[in-house]
This record gives C-alpha cells, structure tokens and sequence, in this order.
C-alpha cells in the first residue's frame, strides 16, 4: 500500500510528536455538503449508497477536496450489524432509522446469532478498500462500529428514541437477556471491526451514542465492559503499523478514568466536559479527541475561530489531541463555517506544539 503522506492524526492518538492539532469532523460526510446530496439522490436513498462502495468512496473523500482534514472517515452508518443479523434496516424520511424486525423477546435475543462480517457485510469492507486506494496515502482512514450498547437500543426500540423504555426495561428487568444480546453484539464488532482492519482501515472508532443515558453502576456493567471486551480482542498492529482505538462516550465525561482503563488509546469527548479537566484527569495514558459544541458552527466565522482557540488553550501545549465537533456536524451548517472552523484550528494549533 502507498505510504501515509500526512500521519498527524495517527501519531496524536498515539501522543507522539506533531506539527500541529490534527482535526476531522464527526459525520463530516453528510447532509450539509451539497455535493454529498448530490450523490445521495444518484444512489437513490441512504442505505443505497452505504452500498454501493463507488458512490461511498466519493462522499467519504468529499469533505477532503473542500477542507485541508487530517483524517477520513468510512462513509456508511452503525446500524449496518444489526441490519447484516436480519432486522432489515431502512430510513424513513424526517424519522430516522427504522427496523422491521424489533428485538424486544428472550426468543427474539435467541434468534440472533453473531454476524457474518464476510458474507453479509462485504460491502463496507468492499468500501474499506477501495475508499484505501482512492485516498492513495492522501490521508489515513477511520473505520468504525457502535458500541453493543447503543446498537441494542435501536435493535430493542426498533429505532431513535427519546426514553429508552423497552431497552431499559429489558435491561433492568431480565437483566441476563440484555447480556446475552450485548455479547452477540460485542463478538460481531470485534469481528466487523477487525475485518475493516484488514481491509485498510488504519484506525478505529467505537460510537456509544447512548452510554450517557445510563446511571453509572448501569453504564459499567451494561456499556463500557462490552466496550473493553472489544478493545481486548481487536487487531492493535497491522501490516506493521499500530491501530489506534478510540472510544466515544457522548455524555461520558464522568467515566474517563474508566474508560482510560480499557486500553483504548484515545477517548472522545463532547462539549460538556472541559478539556483541560479531561486532560489532568487522563493524564498521558490516553490521547483526547473533541471536543467544540457542534451548534458553534451556526455562528459566525469570528466566533467559532474564538472558540477553537479557547479549546486549544483549554488542552495546553504538546501532543495528544485531536480536534473534533463533540458530536456530529449538523445539517444545516454552512459549509463555509465547516471551512472556517477547519481553518483555525490548522492556523491556530502550530504555536502549542514543538
Ligand atoms: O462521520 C462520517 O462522515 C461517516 C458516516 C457516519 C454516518 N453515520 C452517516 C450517516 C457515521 C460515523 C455514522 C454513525 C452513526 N449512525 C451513529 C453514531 C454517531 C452519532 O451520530 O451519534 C448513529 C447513532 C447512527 C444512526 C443513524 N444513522 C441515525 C440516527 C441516522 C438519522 C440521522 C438523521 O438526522 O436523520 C442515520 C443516518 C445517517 N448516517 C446519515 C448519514 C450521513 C443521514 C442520512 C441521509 O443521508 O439522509
């Protein structure tokens, strides 16, 4: 394979040495971008371009042709495992993610068994391969998966939800079915996620959307062991390169420590927890990627440079960040804000390095 022109990203996560903050935006292929839209109407709908990995691998590299971004990020979606098991995904417009078979039984959890990444999820990695060649060194690339947890609450509420009642219901009340569901879960991402790797993805990340909405004894025993059992069983070097593991808790900021414990090399942080404070908590065993509140992108370029300055202010000097949204970029930013945002943090960030 080609070689890595710019590896920034790659030695932030593993606190090495940089020029500067690398920085990527979490959904930073999407609905804002028109060409994106663009794509997206000849693939038909969404799942249609999750798909088709020609079409996956123009949206993917999309963001990368408009903003100077030191990481790309494989264009499909999370609920792609529990749609390989069988619950036959489709999105409904202005509804989000929908399901036609919904996990709510101990029968139902009985049914499922582990994914078949090769047969049933060849396509993502089909996508991995060919977005690797396209990017020919150009960047590195993010592979990704959800966390067990937050992919049984769209299994179990057989969508987006507000309150979580069936997933926690089956959580608190039959609480060895939740567990064997989420370990089904946990050994098809440590395979899904270990074929991305051989597949060319040269990091990874796992999204627990909703691990913030658990209590904390709950969030340990029902999110984050699940996520540590992933950790321990992924690939971490690769055609001798290390493949660094990011964990994403949004709304996780009281559990860092724990999250530091998994062996993860990096943690993901949203916009209500002080990067500063994330810092001296972590110290230097993980690195940290975050964390600017994505609604900064609905004001002015002034402003949201001011605020990537606080940010970079907030972590201090020296390696071990990445910058990022705290959550994935809306769609109705302003691609030119997306630009302004990308901008200062690569102006800005060479004075708190070297
Ligand atoms: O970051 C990237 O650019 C890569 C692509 C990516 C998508 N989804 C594309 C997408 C990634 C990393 C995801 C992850 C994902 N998907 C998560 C975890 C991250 C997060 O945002 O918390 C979750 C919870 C999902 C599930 C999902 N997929 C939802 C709830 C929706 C509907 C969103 C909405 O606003 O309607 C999706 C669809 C989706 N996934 C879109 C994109 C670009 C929009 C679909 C479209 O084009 O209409």
């Amino acid at each position: 394979m080609s070689e890595l022109k710019n590896d920034r990203f790659l030695k932030a996560l593993l606190r090495q040495p940089v020029d500067r903050t690398p920085v990527w935006m979490m959904r930073q292929a999407g609905r804002y971008l028109p060409e994106y839209r663009a794509t997206r109407a000849q693939a038909g709908d969404f799942m249609s371009l999750c798909k088709n990995p020609e079409l996956a691998c123009e949206v993917t590299i999309q963001p990368l042709d408009r903003y100077p971004l030191d990481a790309a990020i494989l264009f499909s979606d999370i609920l792609t495992i529990p749609d390989a098991m069988g619950l036959g995904l489709y999105f409904e417009t202005g509804e989000g993610p929908r399901f036609n078979k919904i996990i709510r039984t101990e029968a139902d959890v009985q049914s499922l068994s582990v994914v078949n990444t090769e047969a049933d999820l060849d396509y993502v990695l089909k996508a991995v391969s060919t977005i690797r060649r396209e990017l020919n060194g150009r960047v590195p690339l993010i592979g990704f998966s959800g966390s067990p947890w937050t992919l049984a609450t769209y299994m179990v509420e057989g969508g987006s939800s507000k309150d979580f009642r069936h997933v926690k219901a089956m959580m608190y009340d039959t609480p060895e079915v939740m567990h064997q569901l989420l370990d089904t879960l946990a050994k098809s991402v440590i395979d899904y996620l270990n074929a991305q790797i051989k597949a060319g993805a040269q990091a990874v990340q796992i999204f627990d959307t909703w691990g913030g909405n658990l209590s904390d004894v709950a969030y340990r025993e029902f999110s984050l062991k699940y996520m540590q059992q992933i950790v321990a069983g992924l690939i971490r070097e690769y055609d001798g390169q290390q493949i660094p593991v990011i964990l994403f808790t949004k709304g996780g900021g009281q559990w860092l420590e724990a999250m530091a414990d998994t062996g993860a090399d990096a943690l993901g942080i949203d916009w209500t927890t002080d990067l500063g404070n994330a810092r001296s908590r972590v110290g230097n065993r993980v690195a940290l990627q975050g964390n600017m509140d994505p609604s900064v992108l609905y004001a002015s370029p002034a402003t949201i440079r001011a605020e990537v300055k606080r940010i970079l202010d907030s972590y201090g000097n020296g390696t071990g960040h990445v910058f990022n949204l705290g959550h994935g970029i809306h769609q109705f930013v302003d691609p030119e804000h997306a630009k302004a945002f990308v901008e200062a943090v690569t102006e800005l960030s060479p004075s708190y390095h070297g």
